[in-house]
C-alpha cells in the first residue's frame, strides 16, 4: 500500500495505545545492494510490546554505518539475525516518547522522552547479571541485528534500552549521537582506561566515532592526532578540541591493499615511517592509543605507530576484516591489541550524562527528513558526510523538542 508522508508526523492515538499500522523504512532480502535502492518504505503492522518491552514513538533517527551494511547485505545478510521477520527495519539510534509498555515494565510511563541505546540481550542470560551484556550469547544490535529499529514511526525495544533523553537537545539533536558515542566511550574509558597526559591517534577523527574519541580525549586531557581526508574535516576537528590533525591523502602509499610484492612492501613501510613522523609532529612523541575502526587498509599502520606497550583499541573494520601486520613490531615492543563493541547500558548511562552537562556535544552534519533515509545512508557509504546524519520522524520540523537551554549540538556547517 502506497505510503503518504505528510502523514508520518501524525499518530492517531495517545501514548498508551497504538495504531495498527505504520510507515517504516524496510530492507527486503530480495532487494540488498546500493542503499538508495534497498531502502523502500512500506506500510508495516504496528508490534506490541512483550514482557520487559516498550514501544517507542520515534520523533527522530540517527543514521549509522551499520545500515549501510544491512542495505548492502554484506559482510553477511542481517536476515540471518532475525529469522523470525522477512522484513528488516533498520536504525539504531532514536529519540522518542514511551507510547506502550509491556507486562513487567515498572520504570517507564506512556508519555516519558527518551533516547534509546542499541544494545539488546536476555534477562536470563547469567553473562547480563554479573559479567557484561555484551558477554551474553543472546546480545543483539537492536536495528541492525534485530528488526523494528528506529526508521518508523515506531519502534520495539528492550525497557533496560531507554536513557531520560537529555533535556537540552531537540529531538534531532537527541537521536543522532548514542551509538557511535557510546562505543567510543567504552574503547577509551573502559576498554583502555585513558590518562590525562596520554596521546591518541584517531582514524576517520570527522567521522561518526571519531567525532567523540576527539571530545572524550579533550576531557580526559590527552593529546589527540585526527586523521581526515580533507581541510574541511580537519577545520571541524579544531572546533572538537583536536591538538592536530593529519590529511591522509597526502600518505595514501601506507594503505596496505593486499597482494603486494615485496619491493612494494617496502614502500609501504617507507609510507607507515613518513606517516610516523607526522603523528609525532602532532603529538610529540608517538601515541599511546590508536582508535582503530577502519580495518585492513590502516590496521598495521596502527600497529607499527603505537608506542611500545601501547594499545590499538578496534570496534570495526570498514575496508575489511581479514587484517595481517607484521607482528614482530607487537611482540618485540609489547603492544596490545583490545577488541572492543558497543557498551554497556551502564556505560550508556554514565557517558549520556556528559551530554546533559553539556561537556560533550553532538555533531550534526545534515538533518532530513523522512523521505531521506536511503539517500543519508548512501552519502555516507560515499564518505560524503561529517559527523552525524539526523532524520526527523515524528517531530514536523527542526529545533523542537527541547525544554531547557544548553548548549545543544554542534553543526558541522562544512561537507560535500
Ligand atoms: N562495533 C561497534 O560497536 C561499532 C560502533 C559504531 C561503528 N562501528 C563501525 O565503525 C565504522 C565507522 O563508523 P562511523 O560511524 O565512524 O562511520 P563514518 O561516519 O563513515 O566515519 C568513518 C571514517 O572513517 C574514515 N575512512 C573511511 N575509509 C577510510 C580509509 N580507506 N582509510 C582511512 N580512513 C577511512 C573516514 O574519514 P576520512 O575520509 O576523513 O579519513 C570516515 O569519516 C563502521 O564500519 C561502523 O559500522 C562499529
Amino acid at each position: 500500500m502506497a505510503v503518504d508522508l505528510k502523514d508520518v508526523t501524525d499518530v492517531a492515538t495517545e501514548p498508551g495505545t497504538l495504531p495498527a499500522t505504520m510507515a517504516a523504512w524496510v530492507i527486503r532480502q530480495d532487494r540488498e545492494g546500493e542503499p538508495r535502492d534497498a531502502f523502500q518504505i512500506e506500510e508495516i503492522e504496528v508490534p506490541e510490546p512483550g514482557a520487559l518491552e516498550v514501544v517507542v514513538r520515534v520523533m527522530a533517527a540517527g543514521v549509522n554505518y551499520n545500515n549501510v551494511w544491512a542495505a548492502m547485505g554484506k559482510p553477511v545478510s542481517v536476515f540471518r539475525y532475525h529469522p523470525e521477520e522477512d522484513h528488516h527495519i533498520g536504525g539504531s539510534d532514536a529519540s522518542g516518547i514511551v507510547w506502550k509498555t509491556g507486562p513487567g515494565v515498572t520504570k517507564w510511563q506512556p508519555g516519558d522522552e527518551v533516547i534509546i541505546h542499541c544494545n539488546q540481550a536476555s534477562y536470563e542470560d547469567p553473562e547480563v547479571h554479573g559479567l557484561d551484556p555484551l558477554a551474553a550469547p543472546s546480545q543483539k544490535i537492536w536495528g541492525y541485528e534485530t528488526s523494528w529499529g528506529s526508521f518508523a514511526q515506531f519502534t520495539k525495544v528492550q525497557a533496560q534500552q531507554l536513557i531520560h533523553k537529555p533535556k537540552n537537545l531537540t529531538w534531532e539533536e537527541a537521536a543522532s549521537y548514542a551509538l557511535t558515542y557510546f562505543t567510543a566511550y567504552r574503547m577509551l574509558m573502559d576498554r583502555c582506561n585513558i590518562q590525562a597526559g596520554e596521546r591518541v591517534l584517531i582514524w576517520g577523527a570527522a567521522g561518526g566515532l571519531g567525532v567523540f574519541a576527539t571530545q572524550l580525549c579533550r576531557l580526559a586531557g590527552a593529546l589527540s592526532c585526527g586523521v581526515v581526508s580533507s581541510p574541511e574535516k580537519g577545520a571541524l576537528l579544531e572546533q572538537l578540541g583536536i591538538t592536530g590533525w593529519i590529511d591522509r591523502t597526502g600518505h595514501a602509499g601506507m594503505m596496505r591493499k593486499g597482494g603486494e610484492s615485496p619491493d612494494e612492501e617496502k614502500e609501504r613501510f617507507k609510507a607507515m615511517r613518513g606517516f610516523g613522523k607526522a603523528v609525532r609532529d602532532v603529538l610529540g612523541d608517538d601515541p599511546n592509543i590508536v582508535f582503530e575502526h577502519v580495518g585492513q587498509a590502516t590496521f598495521p599502520t596502527s600497529v607499527f605507530v603505537v608506542k611500545p606497550f601501547g594499545k590499538v583499541v578496534i570496534c570495526a573494520a570498514t575496508t575489511g576484516y581479514n587484517l595481517d601486520f607484521d607482528v614482530r613490531y607487537l611482540w618485540m615492543r609489547q603492544k596490545q591489541i583490545i577488541g572492543s563493541h558497543f557498551a554497556n547500558a551502564w556505560e550508556c548511562t554514565k557517558a549520556n550524562e556528559l551530554i546533559a552537562s553539556g561537556e560533550i556535544r553532538p555533531v550534526l552534519w545534515r538533518v532530513m527528513g523522512f523521505d531521506g533515509v536511503a539517500e543519508a545512508h548512501q552519502l555516507m557509504k560515499e564518505n560524503k558526510h561529517l559527523g552525524k546524519i539526523a532524520i526527523l520522524v515524528g517531530a514536523p520540523e527542526t529545533g523542537l523538542g527541547k525544554t531547557e537551554e544548553g548548549p545543544g549540538a554542534i553543526y558541522a556547517e562544512v561537507g560535500a
